[in-house]
């Protein structure tokens, strides 16, 4: 077996997003940079972001204030320090993304800010419905421009490069890059780095029904879990009440802001404005986990398919000026949002948990910082905040990058690292076994892991997680690796990273709601899980 040695880059980003292309470009002023992304430079969450980013930017609203909503949403999990470092550079972020070119609305020349759930004050900066479509273009398009940033796509990494993987084996945990799938070729590649930034985020497709990407199957979190980080809170699994009902397309948002603008929900068979009985004060405008539960036990209540939402009260130039994007794709499916409601159900949406991180966006792994949806850095604690992840990766992205830079002496070059080992490996002969098993455990976490939890759901969740372990494993140890597979074995180390952290909470805090520990502990404590 010959060596890799040496290194074709400075850093190594994994992940095209927010976080990985913010990262990129501030280390790109001094270093070299390598970006890579499964499938296209523009697969990740990033993209798909409609209702905006917060930030407080009106002059009768405070930091404090968006603190405190950060903190009520999250349950009290939140880590106070983490909050306030994010919400204070929040309208520096947006000075950058304005130079950057991202064309957010305005009014009269200031910026245009939309109101969603939890926000005491209107301060979400938004491009109409589609506001993550023009962040990622603006990043990828500083990223192309810039001579110290190399942008691979359809390169899906399969692990990191550590201690173990060195010809004269440490054992220890500093990360030296990743191994990838070049998805092309077929083969796999080692790639190494000095500093590698995890930004490949997160793990919504575990669950059967989700408002994320096909790719979000929680690479990022379960390479860092196997290379010995450790992951938090990843029972605080969020889903969107909104997600548009339809046969046909299945993972299409309705953005929160629809209720933000007024959008009502209704019960479809009693014609009942029903929030009142969950949240009176708040109505459709209360936090997301309330909204989804609220959604969540009409549907089941009532045997429903669906619920309503409305807002075709407001004039239909309103409707149509504020949700361009939505209005037509509904339009194409038969739906007139301006004349009618609009059928919703709850879908898993965003994953809180993930790997640890300071405020410097370090990991517990030597070589190894992450940003973005793969990490738990004490933002979101037991809810997010709408509007605040993407925030969150221009924060941490930035951190990650000036902490690298600042240590950049520090940081050894890598050592000799072995290459991949297909010599045991053959292609696979049976891929329908990767299909069956994507399906199930999409299934039994949707059945057994949602919205409203039990312990018996829970053990029989894990029951599942390890019959299927040892056939994966088996699958893993005996094929040449394919992106589906790579998916495979990382949606199930997230389930059981889902299913462990579930069964350890016991209470009820934020997304974790569980009929046999209904009440909220006096002390919010994060569920850390060490490998
Ligand atoms: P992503 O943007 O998801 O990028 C992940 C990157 O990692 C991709 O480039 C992917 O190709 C790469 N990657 C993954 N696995 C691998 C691998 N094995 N090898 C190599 N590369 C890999 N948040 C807000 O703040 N405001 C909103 O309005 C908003 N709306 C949303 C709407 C939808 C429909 C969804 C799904 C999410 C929304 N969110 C919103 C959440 C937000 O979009 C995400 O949390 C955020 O974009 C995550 O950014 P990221 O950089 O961490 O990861
Ligand atoms: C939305 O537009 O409803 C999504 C906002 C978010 O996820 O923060």
């Amino acid at each position: 077996m010959g060596m890799t040695r040496g290194m074709t880059h400075d850093v190594l980003v994994i992940g095209s997003g927010a976080a990985g292309l913010t990262a990129a470009l501030e280390l790109a002023e001094h270093k070299k940079v390598l970006v890579l992304a499964k499938g296209k430079l523009t697969s990740g969450s990033t993209a798909w972001a409609q209702g905006g980013i917060a930030a407080v930017l009106d002059a009768g609203d405070t930091f404090d204030n968006h603190i405190r909503d950060t903190m009520v949403a999250g349950g009290g999990l939140n880590d106070r320090e983490t909050v306030e470092f994010v919400i204070e550079r929040a309208p520096k972020a947006i000075d950058r993304l304005c130079e950057l070119g991202v064309p957010f609305n305005r009014e009269e020349g200031d910026l245009h800010l939309t109101r969603e759930g939890g926000h005491s004050h209107r301060r979400i900066v938004h491009v109409n419905d589609a506001t993550g479509w023009a962040v990622q273009a603006a990043l990828l398009k500083a990223a192309e421009e810039n001579p110290n940033i190399t942008l691979l796509p359809n390169q899906s990494c399969v692990d990191l490069v550590t201690g173990r993987n060195q010809k004269d084996y440490s054992g220890s945990g500093r990360v030296w890059g990743a191994y990838a799938l070049d998805e092309e070729s077929g083969k796999v590649v080692t790639h190494l780095a000095r500093a590698t930034v995890l930004a490949a985020g997160g793990a919504g497709r575990v669950y059967l029904f989700s408002t994320a990407p096909r790719g979000a199957t929680g690479d990022g979190i379960a390479m860092a879990w196997r290379a010995g980080a450790r992951v938090s809170n990843m029972e605080m699994m969020q889903f969107h009440p909104t997600c548009l009902y339809n046969l046909e397309v299945k993972n299409f948002l309705i953005t929160e802001a629809v209720r933000g603008e007024g959008g009502r929900l209704f019960n479809p068979v009693t014609g009942e404005r029903y929030m009142e009985k969950y949240d009176a004060e708040r109505m459709e405008l209360a936090p997301r986990d309330i909204v989804a539960r609220a959604n969540d036990d009409q549907i089941k209540r009532y045997g429903l398919d669906y619920v309503n939402l409305d807002i075709s009260h407001q004039p239909a130039e309103f409707v149509k000026e504020h949700f361009p994007t939505i209005h037509e794709k509904l339009l194409g499916l038969g739906i007139d949002m301006t004349k009618g409601p609009i059928p919703v159900v709850p879908a898993q949406h965003y994953t809180c948990g993930g790997v640890k991180v300071d405020l410097d966006a370090r990991t517990d792994l030597p070589g190894l910082w992450a940003a973005g949806e793969c990490t738990e850095s004490g933002l979101h604690g037991a809810n997010r905040l709408a509007s605040n992840s993407l925030l969150e990766c221009f924060v941490f992205g930035e951190a990650a990058a000036k902490d690298i830079l600042s240590c950049w002496d520090e940081l050894d070059d890598p050592p000799e690292i072995l290459p991949w080992d297909e010599s045991r490996v053959t292609d696979s002969d049976e891929e329908v076994v990767i299909k069956q098993n994507w399906t199930e455990i999409r299934r039994f976490m949707w059945n057994y892991v949602g919205i409203v939890r039990t312990t018996k759901r829970l053990e029989r969740a894990a029951h599942r997680i390890r019959l299927l372990r040892d056939e994966v494993e088996d699958y893993y140890g005996h094929f040449r690796v394919t992106t589906d597979l790579i998916e495979l074995r990382n949606l199930l180390e997230c389930a059981n990273l889902i299913v462990t952290s579930a069964l350890k909470r016991q209470e009820s805090r934020g997304l974790h709601f569980t009929l046999d520990y209904p009440e909220t502990d006096p002390i919010a404590r994060d569920t850390v899980l060490v490998p």
